[in-house]
């Protein structure tokens, strides 16, 4: 439904130039909930900027369906209005000369395709109700508060039912709570209509939760595309394992088993770890092992058995609500686990901690 291939775009900014983009390849299918994730500044606004043609990249094609709307080659580039796409931008804008009920009516208004009065009412009712702005139909979009103003901008994309929805951030400005509802929403919304959505947020639980793929950006360059389980079990380098939720790493080198098959050593900083090695590993290769904290055991006394067992210091204990966060000092390392318990554990005690070599993830280095 969306193809890049081989989008770069810079910026001239006076002193130099930025490679905001560089070389994204990546192709939505039809109904697909799609996002780019990654930290400030990677290239993902400008990235679904381009899509939206509201910038002209420097080289690359981009597909909306099966349309051709910009080429490098022969300088092809079909202006936004022409590219059938709705979209809510991370400043996003709305009318300040009309009520709330009316900047969502508005394109259904003046759309080709008529609607009756009936019909534009059920369609803002059901989008202003979705957002939670049922009670303020009425109310100049001026007076709204920056959350609100963001919920009304996205009611307005979603009302006309586009075949294409290209979001930026649209739930940033609002408090954790309604976030977490408006995700599922949101998500069950564009899925019911069909909608084909390319979604932009550097929050990495937000793109977990709504998202069928996944693609990680870092400094303008795709790093991995993959779905959200894929991505945070199988992080392909370290970038990705540290962005996506909270990885320890550890680097190290493998040490075949002499038996043969899949299991050896990593000696690691933390000790010698068993791990499933991937295909075609050899003694000595470098690799990282990555281990996340809520899959660390700990425990307070030796276990009889178990692979991987490491002693520790527990350094400190943070109570998180749901979860505790600890910092677990092995040799001049510092471990973080995650746990839903801690029992009678405190600061300072001598604790053992186990990474299993299931929960062990072998990144190798390039
Ligand atoms: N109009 C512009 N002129 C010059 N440089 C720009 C312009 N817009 C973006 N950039 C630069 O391009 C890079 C990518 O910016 P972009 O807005 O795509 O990032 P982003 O991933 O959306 O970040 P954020 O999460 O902060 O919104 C950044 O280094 C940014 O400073
Ligand atoms: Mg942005």
């Amino acid at each position: 439904m969306i193809r890049v291939e081989s989008l770069s775009k810079c910026y001239d900014t006076g002193r130099g130039k930025v490679r905001a983009v560089r070389d994204m390849d990546f192709e939505v299918e039809r109904g697909e909930f799609f996002t780019l994730l990654g930290p400030s500044g990677c290239g993902k606004s400008t990235t679904l900027r381009c899509v939206a043609g509201l910038e002209r990249p420097e080289s690359g094609r981009i597909y909306i369906g099966d349309d051709l709307v910009f080429c490098g080659e022969t300088r092809l580039f079909v202006p936004p209005n022409k590219r059938n796409i709705g979209m809510v931008f991370q400043s996003y804008a709305i009318w300040p000369h009309m009520t709330v009920f009316d900047n969502v009516a508005y394109p259904l208004r003046v759309s080709k395709k008529r609607f009756s009065r009936k019909e534009i009412r059920d369609k803002v009712e059901e989008a202003l109700l979705m957002v939670r702005l049922g009670g303020l139909f009425e109310r100049p979009a001026t007076q709204l508060s920056g959350g609100q103003q963001q919920r009304l901008a996205l009611a307005r994309a979603i009302t006309r039912e586009p075949n294409i929805l290209l979001l930026d951030e649209p739930l940033s400005n609002l408090d954790a709570k309604l976030r977490e509802e408006m995700r599922i929403e949101l998500r069950d919304l564009v899925r019911r209509l069909g909608i084909t959505t390319l979604y932009v947020t550097h929050d990495q639980i937000e793109a977990l939760a709504m998202s069928d793929r996944i693609a990680v950006m870092s400094e303008g360059v795709l790093q991995q595309l993959d779905r959200p389980a894929q991505l945070y079990n199988s992080p392909k380098n370290k970038f990705v394992a540290s962005f996506l939720g909270a990885a320890n790493l550890f680097s190290g080198e493998v040490e075949l088993d002499s038996a043969g098959g899949a299991r050896g050593t990593v000696n690691t900083e933390l000790g010698h770890l068993i791990c499933h090695l991937p295909e075609g590993m050899k003694n000595k290769d470098r690799v990282i092992v990555s281990a996340r904290p809520e899959k660390i055991g700990i425990f307070q006394e030796k276990p009889p058995e178990g692979e991987n067992l490491i002693r520790g210091n527990l350094q400190s204990i943070v109570f998180l609500g749901d979860s505790t966060d600890c910092r677990v000092g092995v040799k001049d390392l510092s471990v973080r686990v995650k746990t839903v318990s801690t029992g009678s554990l405190k600061e300072g005690d001598s604790i053992y901690i186990q990474l299993d070599p299931r929960i062990c993830t072998i990144i190798p280095i390039d």
